[in-house]
C-alpha cells in the first residue's frame, strides 16, 4: 500500500509536469480525485477499512500525497494559462468589423497637395480672415470707391456691420501679410471666398481660392511666368504650356491672365476651351505700387508679383467634375469618391 501511493504519488507529479495544455491537466486531476473513478480518491476512501495503526501511517502518506499533488496541479495551471494567453491573443487580429470612416473633400486634397509644392519653393501659408474689412479686400487693394466689384450684387456685405464684408478673393492676404512681415516675403493663402452669384452649373456663392505673392528686390515677369509654369506642370504634367494676355486688376499693373494648354483636348481645340486649346486659370501682375505702399513698403525699393486662382476650379478641371454646386452640397455619394472612401 505504501508503495503504491509513493508510486502514485511521483507518477501523478510527473504527469502533471508534462501535461501541456489545461485540458489535458484537467483529465489528470480527474482520473486522480475524480468522485466515481479517482485513484486517489478510492485509496483515501479505502483508509477506513484499514486498522487503526495502519490508517494513521497510510493516512499521513496519503494526505501528504494529495497536497502535493494539488499544489503541483495549480502550479502547472497557472503555468500554463500564462502561456496559453499570451499565444491566444493575436493583437493583430480585428474582431470589430471596420467602421466607415470620412474622406477628404477635394478641395482639401486639392490645397494639401499645393501647400506642399508652395512650401517647397520657399512660399509661407497665410491665413486670413472670412469676415473681412471693406479696406483688405478692396480699398486697400487700389479698388475706386465706385468699383463695379464693391456691387451689392457681387459681394456679401453684413448687416449691422459697417465696412465688413465676405471676403471676395484671398488677395485680402497682400495687404494683411506685408503689414505683418515686412519684406522680403513670398506668401500663400488658401480659403474660402464669397460672391452673391445666381448659383447653377458653373457659378457658386461659396468657392476656394489660391492667393501667391512675391515681393523683394528685382521681382520680375520671368519670376512669375516661371511659377505659373511650374504650378501648372505640377498640376497637369509635364507638357502644359503657360500663356500670359493682359488683363486689368486694379491692385496689379501691369496685369495678366494666365492661360494653361487645355487639359482634355491637350491644344488641339474643343468645346471646353471654345477651340482656342488654352484655358483661363490665373490672374497675375505685378503688384501695384499703391498696394505695396498701403503695405507699407516703398515701392522704389520693393518690387513684386502677385497670382491668384480658383481651387475650385482646379479641382473641377482635375477631377472631371461638371456640377460646382456638389462641392458645398454635403453629398457623400460624391464625397466619397475621392480619398479611401467605405
Ligand atoms: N483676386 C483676383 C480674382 O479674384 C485674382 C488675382 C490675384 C489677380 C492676384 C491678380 C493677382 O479674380
Amino acid at each position: 500500500m505504501q508503495k503504491k501511493i509513493e508510486a502514485l504519488r511521483s507518477g501523478a507529479l510527473t504527469k502533471i509536469q508534462k501535461a501541456r495544455t489545461v485540458v489535458e491537466l484537467d483529465r489528470i486531476e480527474l482520473s486522480l480525485f475524480g468522485r466515481k473513478k479517482g485513484v486517489m480518491t478510492d485509496i483515501l476512501k479505502g483508509l477506513k477499512n484499514l486498522d487503526p495503526e495502519a490508517r494513521k501511517v497510510q493516512g499521513q502518506l496519503a494526505n501528504d500525497a494529495k497536497k502535493a499533488i494539488f499544489e503541483a496541479i495549480a502550479a502547472r495551471r497557472a503555468e500554463l494559462i500564462e502561456h496559453q494567453t499570451i499565444e491566444a491573443i493575436d493583437v493583430t487580429e480585428c474582431l470589430i468589423p471596420p467602421l466607415p470612416h470620412g474622406t477628404l473633400h477635394p478641395i482639401t486634397l486639392i490645397s494639401q497637395e499645393l501647400e506642399e509644392m508652395f512650401a517647397g519653393m520657399g512660399f509661407r501659408v497665410y491665413d486670413g480672415p472670412e469676415l473681412e474689412a471693406d479696406y483688405y479686400n478692396f480699398e486697400g487693394l487700389n479698388f475706386d470707391a465706385d468699383h463695379p466689384a464693391r456691387d451689392m450684387q457681387d459681394t456679401f456685405y453684413i448687416k449691422n456691420l459697417p465696412g465688413r464684408l465676405l471676403r471676395t478673393h484671398t488677395s485680402t492676404a497682400q495687404v494683411r501679410a506685408m503689414r505683418e512681415y515686412g519684406a522680403p516675403l513670398a506668401v500663400i493663402c488658401l480659403g474660402r471666398c464669397f460672391r452673391n452669384e445666381e448659383t447653377d452649373a458653373r457659378h457658386e456663392h461659396t468657392f476656394f481660392q489660391l492667393e501667391g505673392f512675391i515681393v523683394g528686390n528685382d521681382i520680375t515677369f520671368a519670376h512669375l511666368k516661371g511659377i505659373l509654369e511650374a504650378t501648372a506642370r505640377y498640376l497637369y504634367g509635364q507638357d502644359t504650356r503657360v500663356r500670359l494676355r493682359p488683363k486689368y486688376y486694379p491692385f496689379v499693373e501691369p496685369g495678366v491672365s494666365g492661360e494653361v494648354t487645355c487639359l482634355f483636348c491637350r491644344g488641339d481645340g474643343c468645346r471646353l476651351c471654345k477651340s482656342t486649346g488654352f484655358l483661363e486659370i490665373f490672374g497675375a501682375g505685378r503688384i501695384h505700387p499703391n498696394v505695396l505702399r498701403e503695405g507699407g513698403l516703398d515701392p522704389k525699393k520693393w518690387s513684386g508679383l502677385a497670382f491668384g486662382f480658383g481651387l475650385t476650379r482646379l479641382a473641377m478641371l482635375k477631377y472631371g467634375i461638371d456640377d460646382v454646386r456638389l462641392f458645398e452640397s454635403g453629398d457623400l455619394a460624391f464625397l466619397k469618391q475621392f480619398y479611401g472612401g467605405v
